[in-house]
């Protein structure tokens, strides 16, 4: 069992927590996969994804990269695609049927403590997860364990908060109007691994080698500003159930309050959020 915070696991804390947004997921689960696809293209290019490979996908959510990845390897490879919480592992199960992938298998993994045999995988695939392990570095062992000789992994996370307005500003609004630390702490947050140095000492702490980390940049044009407040309150894990449990006029102030916050980015109506991840890739050596 991990530490306790108000007497509950921080795992199973985060794992609840998690679960209660999986709806939100999967209602914008193709929105955010459109925002992501930079990312997942460069994860995919950068890890040499191709056919016949058998690959992991970690903290997948509802699986877009696994399911990119699923194309490339074709029939006669195989996707692995897991999250810490079945729910969202069985919405990525439920589009790769609708999409008639049957080379996809899914399941329930923790990144720190994956249910798979050792030298299993030629490519390991993690987008916006790892900074959500309680120790990242821990969960680079396990990618390293679980990768063959000369497999690669590919990562991506958040960068700084300051480059990611979109949320770092609705964290800033919600942490000023609720009064308290966010997250909570001992709680890993979206922004826990966004210095590059961190990132590269917790894939070469886990034991892969020529590790590199590039800056990608990640820009985020909502429909409008209710778009972007909707799918944000919908997805952001650490903040959704907070915003929720808000009595309606309370959640009416702090609209107004991000939306004050936010107005920097929007003109004539038209919302135009910069935005930046960080992504790392490794090999097992
Ligand atoms: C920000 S979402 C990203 C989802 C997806 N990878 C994507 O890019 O759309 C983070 C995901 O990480 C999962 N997660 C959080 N901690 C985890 C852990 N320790 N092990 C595995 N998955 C975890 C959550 O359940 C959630 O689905």
């Amino acid at each position: 069992m991990t530490e306790t915070f108000d007497g509950v696991d921080t795992k199973q804390r985060i794992r609840d927590m998690w679960a209660s947004v999986a709806p939100g997921w999967e209602a914008y689960a193709d929105a955010n996969d459109d925002r992501g696809a930079a990312l997942t293209d460069r994860i995919l290019d950068g890890t040499g994804v191709q056919a016949g490979h058998r690959v992991l996908e970690l903290a997948s959510g509802p699986g877009g990269t696994g399911l990119a990845a699923a194309e490339r390897v074709g029939a006669g490879g195989e996707v692995v695609i897991t999250d810490a919480v079945e729910e969202m592992s069985a919405i990525a199960g439920r589009r790769a049927a609708q999409l008639g992938l049957g080379n996809v298998r899914t399941g329930v993994a923790d990144i720190e403590s994956i249910d798979q045999p050792d030298a299993s995988f030629d490519v390991v695939l993690c987008r916006e997860g790892l900074m959500f392990a309680v120790d990242p570095t821990r969960g680079a062992s396990e990618i390293a364990r679980l990768l063959r000789l000369g497999g690669r992994a590919g990562v991506a996370v958040w960068g700084a908060r300051e480059d990611n307005p979109w949320l770092g500003l609705l964290l800033d609004v919600v942490v000023a109007h609720l009064g308290m630390t966010l997250p909570p702490p001992g709680t890993p947050g979206p922004f826990s691994l966004s210095e590059p140095d961190q990132l590269e000492a917790a894939l070469r702490g886990g034991g892969l080698a020529e590790v590199t980390v590039e800056s990608v940049a990640v820009p985020y044009g909502p429909e409008s500003l209710d778009h972007w407040w909707a799918r944000t309150c919908a997805c952001a894990g650490p903040i959704a159930g907070l915003i929720e449990a808000l009595p309606g006029d309370a959640q009416t102030e702090l609209r107004a309050r991000a939306t004050e916050a936010v107005a920097a980015f929007t003109t004539d109506g038209e919302v135009r959020f910069p935005g930046r991840a960080l992504v790392a890739f490794g090999t097992r050596a």
